[in-house]
């Protein structure tokens, strides 16, 4: 089976939706693997968006990932990756399709409510990065 790494971000948690985009994430078909509250330090948010460090918008990037609490999690389905990126539409809110996570809770393209793994590589290693073996089910 398929897995895929989210990450609600800082304004989604701020602004009381993660309920709401639970539910939604269960509803669509995913089984939750891990989860967990956390935050990221400075040096944590560079390391996971390491391959934006050069585009301008990275220092505004890791200050909102930064800012506050995330909710982490693993959510496996078949075909994770695609389908959970169609779930949460596209990067510009106002890009995204009706009825998307970004559509309903995103403010803007920078403060974009939740991330989504790109590939199923990079699912692997996001996975990794925010959780142990012994907190996956
Ligand atoms: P994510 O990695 O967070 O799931 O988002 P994504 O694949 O849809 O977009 P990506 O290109 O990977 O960008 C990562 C995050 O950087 C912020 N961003 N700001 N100001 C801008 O033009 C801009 N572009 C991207 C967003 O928070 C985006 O989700
Ligand atoms: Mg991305």
């Amino acid at each position: 089976m398929a897995i895929t790494l989210t990450m609600l971000k800082p304004d989604a948690v701020a602004d009381g939706h993660t309920g709401k985009i639970i539910d939604m994430i269960i509803q669509s078909g995913f089984k939750i693997q891990a989860m967990k509250l956390t935050r990221l330090s400075k040096e944590k948010a560079e390391e996971f968006y390491a391959i934006h460090k050069e585009r301008s918008f990275f220092g505004e990037l890791i200050a909102f990932m930064t800012e506050g609490p995330i909710v982490a999690a693993i959510l496996e389905k078949d075909n994770a990756v695609e389908d959970f990126r169609k779930l949460i539409g596209a990067t510009n809110p106002e890009k995204a399709d009706a009825g998307t996570i970004r559509k309903l809770f995103a403010a803007n393209i920078e403060r974009n409510a939740i991330h989504g793994s790109d590939s199923d590589a990079n699912a692997e290693i996001e996975a990794k990065f925010h959780f142990s073996g012994l907190e996956r089910f």
